[in-house]
């Protein structure tokens, strides 16, 4: 919405949210502590904030004043009752659904931002025209492609912004209405509309293609580990070839993120409630296979320190699950420390981006032990030499570019011998560390 607002002066843009405490952080006057770190977002907000960029905790007064309204409030996977762990949790969607119905005394078109299973928008539609005071809505669906870290470029450059919305004649003029304010930058040719259906689905099907990609060039980094092959080799040498192209093509710890794993499992679980078993059982192996990369990870580390880690020390690198963001949603290294502490490591994490309380919160929710004990075995460092010294191994779970340019000598000197990396994400110079005298593990190569 800040891109948006900033590309469109003419518009104002409401940002409303029930929590009080984060939207007086999106108002604070240093536009540096705005909640979401993402590169180039706060000149976004310093320029268009309240010009036409606002952001406040009345709800009703907001909905009742827009001509459009943007649903943008999380989806998570359900966590109990019927799809628990696979189905989407759409219950914050119907409350605004709900909100919006009573509130609204004018006609609106109503935005579906958030990743939705398909057909949500009919059950928007229904709620809406059952509960609402007779006016009109017509309901978009306009799903977010942009990535995180590149969120501002990708939003102002995006490949595509697809739209979709009904055949009838106010259908199409609400899609007009949307495609008006894109194109104030967007070439209306990367402006695409769709039925409300395809466009839902398509959201929850790029996102699975792009994991899909992830998972299968991780499926060949344990094949390469095993031959004389190299991953990174192998990638080049497939990503040339224009019909597969390089990009996702990556081998790492695993993928992580709010989206993929979510995505797919909304995909599987729709699937499987049309009794689409192969369909269903197709997608989901390629989480299957996510996961078996950060245990594959976890479990080369503790073999490789003469299979035992307990008392021993290492150190993370990075918690977020992929560079330039703050967000560690769905991060590998959750999930790598969470293995690594059930074998009694003591971990020493640095992330430039994430702070000791996130990385406590996140081991937390996973309920594997007491947070007293998550306590007792992690230890979140500030300065990465810190974070080093005495280790017998270092782990890079995030492809932060800092990394490379570290003093590898002096933290090499600092360590416990043999001095091991496991470079989760194949970004270190392996040569230039095994000149130092580091022992180095790369993703699928031997
Ligand atoms: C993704 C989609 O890219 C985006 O279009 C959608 O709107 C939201 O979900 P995001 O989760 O922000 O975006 O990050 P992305 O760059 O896709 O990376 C996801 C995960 O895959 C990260 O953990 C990343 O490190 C990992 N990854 C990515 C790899 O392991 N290898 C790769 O080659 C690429």
């Amino acid at each position: 919405m800040a891109v948006i607002a900033k590309q469109c002066p003419g518009i104002k843009v409401t940002v409303v949210d029930v929590n009080e405490a984060r939207i007086a952080a999106w108002n604070d006057e240093n536009v540096e502590n705005i909640p979401v770190y993402e590169p180039g977002l706060s000149d976004v907000v310093a320029e268009a904030r309240g010009r036409n960029l606002f952001f406040s905790t009345d709800v009703d007064k907001a909905i009742d004043e827009a001509q459009m309204v943007f649903i943008s409030v999380n989806t998570p996977t359900k966590t109990y009752g019927a799809g628990k762990g696979m189905g989407a949790d759409l219950k914050w969607i119907e409350l605004c659904a709900r909100q919006i119905a009573k509130v609204s005394k004018s006609d609106k078109i109503i935005v579906e931002k958030s990743t939705l299973p398909v057909r949500t928008a009919e059950a928007l539609r229904d709620i809406l025209l059952n509960t609402g005071n007779g006016v009109n809505f017509q309901v978009l669906s306009n799903p977010e492609f942009l990535a995180e870290g590149t969120a501002v470029l990708d939003l102002l450059n995006p490949d595509r912004v697809l739209i979709g919305g009904d055949p009838t004649e106010d259908g199409q003029s609400a899609i007009q209405s949307l495609i008006e304010i894109y194109a104030k930058w967007i070439p209306r040719e990367r402006i695409l509309t769709t039925n409300v259906w395809s466009s839902e689905l398509s959201k929850l099907v790029a996102n699975a293609y792009l994991a899909q990609r992830i998972s299968s060039i991780n499926a060949i980094s344990e094949l390469c580990e095993k031959t004389e092959a190299d991953v990174n080799e192998v990638a080049r040498a497939i990503g040339t070839d224009s019909r597969i192209g390089p990009k996702f093509l990556k081998a790492s710890v695993g993928f992580g993120g709010s989206c993929f794993q979510k995505d797919i499992l909304n995909l599987v679980y729709i699937s499987r409630s049309f009794g689409l078993q192969e369909v269903a059982d197709y997608w989901e192996q390629v989480i299957i296979m996510n996961d078996h990369q950060k245990k594959r990870f976890a479990l080369n580390i503790v073999k490789d320190l003469y299979n035992t880690v307990s008392g021993k020390k290492i150190a993370f690198l990075g918690w977020a699950f992929k560079k330039d963001t703050n967000d560690t949603r769905e991060s590998a290294a959750i999930y790598v420390a969470d293995e690594l502490l059930n074998e009694q490591a003591k971990i020493r994490v640095y992330d430039p981006k994430v702070k000791e309380d996130k990385i406590f919160g996140d081991l937390d929710h996973l309920n594997t032990r007491s947070p007293a004990e998550n306590k007792k075995y992690i230890k979140v460092f500030e300065d990465p030499y810190r974070a080093c010294e005495r280790a017998h191994a270092i782990a890079i779970l995030t492809e932060w570019d800092e990394f490379k340019d570290y003093d590898w000598q002096r933290i090499y000197d600092n360590m416990l011998k043999p001095a091991k990396i496991f470079d989760g994400r194949n970004i270190l110079d392996a040569e230039k560390l095994r000149a130092i005298g580091f022992k180095v593990k790369s993703i699928g190569v031997k």
